[in-house]
């Protein structure tokens, strides 16, 4: 890497990728990166176009030595690239709604990464991943591959099962934006306090909080049932937890808990929101169009202030230290997506899994926890048990495995309701499903 690095961003025209040249920007004096390179599918050359040129302007206006280029040819970004960060979006948000929508039309949790909703968009997104995986291993065998594309539990979860590709790390912005929540709870800055993540993505639970050397995890708790916080991510309705049963439990959930053990008060959130302005993923539609108006403005070389609006916050804060440790060797403690490797005890060692990992050269260590705290071991052991079968589903294209993941997940009511959500959401996304398809 001595030329200076290059990163290769697959889904480079999302919207969110302001954010991360925004972090590179900032890390220049540490992290040479020379080259990024936007890679986008024909359907959204012309987001890429309007993003690409953003980031081109922010570039300049920092005076940074860093060419942007922009792509439709995955192959010649890939090339020689020392890190390959995936942000995309199979389908594009028409396939979100869908997968928000359908399950809600049957009374079930409608949600982009969990639910039934959420194992759509793994069967989606999984085959793509591992052709990427495939192209790597030719094309730039020693780079790390730093996947947000969601769901990235399932997604790293089939890398690591599925393909060559031993440098992967999957990455969430949820972990930090829990911490800093805590940290405004306590009412110190993000670095004074210490918080022991344990769980899978979207699963993971803040179990221990440090500070001064201090477990200070049931004053956090205390001051939340108090209602000094509400959600950490703006994409999900918080309604507060039960006092009792928050103290009880001593840890902090991330908000995607709630599809689980609030089931009934967010299916009733996302049906009244569907009538007033329509599923998640049409709100962020209409963000979107928003932000790529702002981002034609010529004037513009910054990233805009409204992508707060999106549930992505702090993405390039988690993606850009994650790189910069994995370069300069930091081995300092970050929250990501790995191979559990013994870590928690009651996980396959092949699973991954969101916990503290020291990040070294080599790649992530996560940090030994031992057993799961049994109030929250069933539902983990489930949702692995939903990653695992959905990305053999996804790999496979079977019919009989997909209804099978469907219905184990705790979010679909019963075996009839797989079925037909099965049925009804294979017809839907079709076209982004050729390997449930290709005998038929
Ligand atoms: C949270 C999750 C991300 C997810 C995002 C969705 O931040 O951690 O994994 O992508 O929400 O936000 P959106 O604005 O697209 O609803």
């Amino acid at each position: 890497m001595s030329k200076g690095i290059k990163i290769a961003t697959i889904g480079g025209g999302s919207s969110y990728t302001p954010e991360l040249i925004e972090g590179f920007i900032k890390r220049q004096n540490e992290l040479p990166v020379r080259e990024i390179w936007l890679v986008d599918v024909p359907a959204g050359k012309e987001k890429l176009e309007i993003v690409g040129n953003l980031a081109k302007r922010m570039v300049e206006k920092a005076g940074a030595d860093i060419e942007i280029h922009l792509t439709m040819d995955r192959e010649e970004a890939l090339k020689g690239a020392d890190f390959v960060t995936t942000q995309l979006r199979v389908g594009q948000l028409d396939a979100r709604v869908k997968d928000e929508r359908i399950p809600n039309s049957h009374g079930v949790v409608g949600q982009e990464t969990n639910g039934p909703g959420g194992m759509f968009k793994g069967f989606r997104t999984i085959p793509v991943i591992l052709d990427i995986c495939k192209d790597m291993e030719r094309l730039c065998p020693k780079a790390w591959l730093i996947n947000f594309a969601n769901p990235a539990g399932m997604v790293t979860e089939a890398v690591l099962r599925y393909s060559n590709i031993k440098k992967v790390v999957g990455l969430c912005n949820g972990p930090i934006g829990i911490e800093k929540n805590i940290a405004d709870i306590l009412g110190v800055d993000h670095s004074e306090i210490y918080v022991e993540f344990v769980g899978l993505n979207h699963m993971v639970f803040a179990k221990t909080v440090y500070k001064d050397g201090e477990d200070v995890t049931a004053e956090v708790v205390t001051k939340m049932t108090e209602g000094e916080s509400g959600s950490t991510l703006k994409n999900i309705n918080a309604t507060g937890w039960d006092a009792t049963f928050l103290r009880t439990l001593n840890m902090i959930p991330i908000d995607y808990l709630r599809y689980y053990w609030q089931t009934r008060t967010q299916l009733e959130d996302q049906q009244a929101a569907y009538e007033k302005h329509g599923t998640r993923a049409e709100v962020v539609k209409r963000v979107e169009a928003e932000l790529f108006e702002l981002y034609k403005d010529v004037d513009l070389a910054e990233k805009p202030k409204q992508l707060e609006q999106r549930g992505g916050a702090y993405y390039s804060e988690a993606a850009c230290n994650l790189i910069n440790s994995i370069y300069n060797d930091k081995r300092d403690i970050q929250i990501v997506n790995t191979r559990n490797n013994g870590a928690i005890l009651d996980i396959d060692p092949d699973s991954a899994i969101e916990t503290n990992c020291v990040i070294t050269r080599q790649g992530p260590i996560p940090l030994a926890s031992g057993h799961l705290p049994v109030a929250i071991n069933g539902i983990i052991q489930q949702i692995k048990t939903v990653e695992r079968l959905t990305a053999e589903a996804a790999v496979t294209g079977d019919y009989d495995k997909a209804l099978l993941a469907l219905t184990v997940n705790p979010l679909v009511p019963s075996d009839t309701d797989a079925r037909v959500l099965l049925d009804e959401l294979l017809e839907a996304h079709k076209e982004h499903l050729p390997l449930f398809f290709k005998n038929k």
